[in-house]
């Protein structure tokens, strides 16, 4: 049974990716970060009790920012394939963390490469590595932007993705160690964190629902994504790790839509006449913006024969009707006397 140890598993691609590798009979292990309230929401439909026979999920606690747990991990597991999805992914928020986003992200990767590289002189054994770059790595550069673009890259976020990047192209041309860049672009999902925009229209579309709340405040409505499903990235995840050569790969949809853009599918979705309900707020602006990305994934669709299955169209619908559904059952909750989170959070 191969085995893939997952950093990052209980973020959004990492319960996505969990679920596909256990499809695939793969034995999966995850980076657990303690915290005082549990943080596996995203995974407990897949877990099971490890005395459990049939279990094949388990959790180990560690952190990219504590090299020795990240070694102890390794020794533990074994693991055929690794996927580095653990980051302080927020872009907005890496203004305000700095120096803890460069830590995890930049500083992270290059503990987690040291570590393999250090597994893999003393036991003797080989395991692949997938990096989770970024689109924001391209920042200010023109769309479309492939895998011979030069980085621009316009947040702290964005900085430490690049410096991963490059920490893995060295480990690969340094020690010959299989690392492979996949370069994604916006990946949304049911399962997205709710202070990435997408989510947080959602979000806030079925809470208006469902009359539990008026209005939704944003900030740059013109900035373009090339927005894609979560679902089908993490099989490209896969797909680059099969290969028999470590790789950089862009993966992105070819369509880009604005804020705006997407606020108007939406909304279409339930009916809703979204200018009545958004306001602008200068807090969500970016000290830097990425105005446009656009992804060329040729690369991808060709070397792996990667495509993606679910349209903006359907990508929009299926969060759309998840968080009114959310929304409803908050509702209930609320009518039964009960109250409900309020996830609104400064700045994101
Ligand atoms: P996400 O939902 O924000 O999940 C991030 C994961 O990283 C969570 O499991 C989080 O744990 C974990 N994490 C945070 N700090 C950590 C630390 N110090 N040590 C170990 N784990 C840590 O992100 P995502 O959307 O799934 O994205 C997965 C990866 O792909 C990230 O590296 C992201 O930067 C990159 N990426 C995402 C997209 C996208 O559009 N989604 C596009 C390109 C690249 P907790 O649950 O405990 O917070
Ligand atoms: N989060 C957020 N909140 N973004 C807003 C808001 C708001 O209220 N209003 C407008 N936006 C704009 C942002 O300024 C940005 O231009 C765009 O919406 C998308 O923002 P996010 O959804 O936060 O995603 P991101 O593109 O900055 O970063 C995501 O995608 C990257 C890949 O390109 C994250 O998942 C990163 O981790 C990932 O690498």
């Amino acid at each position: 049974m191969p085995k893939a140890l997952i950093s990052g598993i209980t973020g959004q691609d990492g319960s996505y990716l969990s679920a596909f590798l256990l499809d695939k009979g793969y034995q999966v292990h995850g980076l657990l970060r303690r915290a005082s309230t549990l943080n596996t929401d995203r995974i407990d439909h897949l877990y099971k009790d490890p005395h459990d026979p049939a279990a094949r999920l388990f959790l180990h606690y560690g952190d990219l920012t504590d090299g020795s747990s990240l070694s102890r991990i390794l020794r533990k597991v074994e693991p055929d394939e690794i996927y580095n999805l653990g980051a302080q992914s927020h872009v907005r928020v890496s203004f305000e963390q700095a120096e803890y986003t460069a830590d995890v992200v930049a500083t992270g990767t290059l503990r987690l490469l040291e570590s393999v590289r250090d597994y893999q002189v003393t036991t003797g054994k080989r395991c692949k590595i997938y990096q989770a770059g970024s689109s924001e790595m391209f920042g200010a550069a023109n769309p479309p932007q492939n895998e011979s673009t030069e980085f621009y890259p316009r947040s702290p976020y964005a900085v430490s993705k690049v410096a991963a990047h490059w920490y893995c192209k060295n480990y690969r041309e340094a020690y010959g160690m299989f690392v492979t860049n996949g370069i994604l672009f916006n990946h949304e999902s049911p399962m997205r964190g709710e202070t990435f925009v997408t989510r947080k229209i959602t979000r806030a579309l079925g809470r208006i629902k469902a009359g539990l709340q008026d209005t939704l405040f944003l900030g740059n409505l013109d900035a373009k994504r090339d927005w894609g499903f979560a679902g089908d990235y993490v099989e490209a995840m896969w797909m680059m790790l099969q290969k028999n050569k470590p790789d950089d790969y862009v993966v992105a949809t070819g369509e880009a839509y604005s804020v705006r853009d997407f606020l108007d599918e939406a909304s279409g979705v339930i009916g809703l006449d979204w200018s009545k309900h958004v306001k602008i707020d200068p807090r969500y602006f970016r000290p830097t913006e990425v105005d446009f990305l656009l992804g060329d994934s040729s690369k991808a669709r060709k070397a792996l024969g990667w495509k993606p299955r679910v349209s903006f169209k359907e990508l929009v619908r299926m969060m759309v009707e998840h968080d009114v559904e959310l929304a409803r059952q908050e509702r209930t909750l609320v009518t039964a006397g009960h109250s409900v989170a309020l996830r609104g959070v400064a700045n994101a």
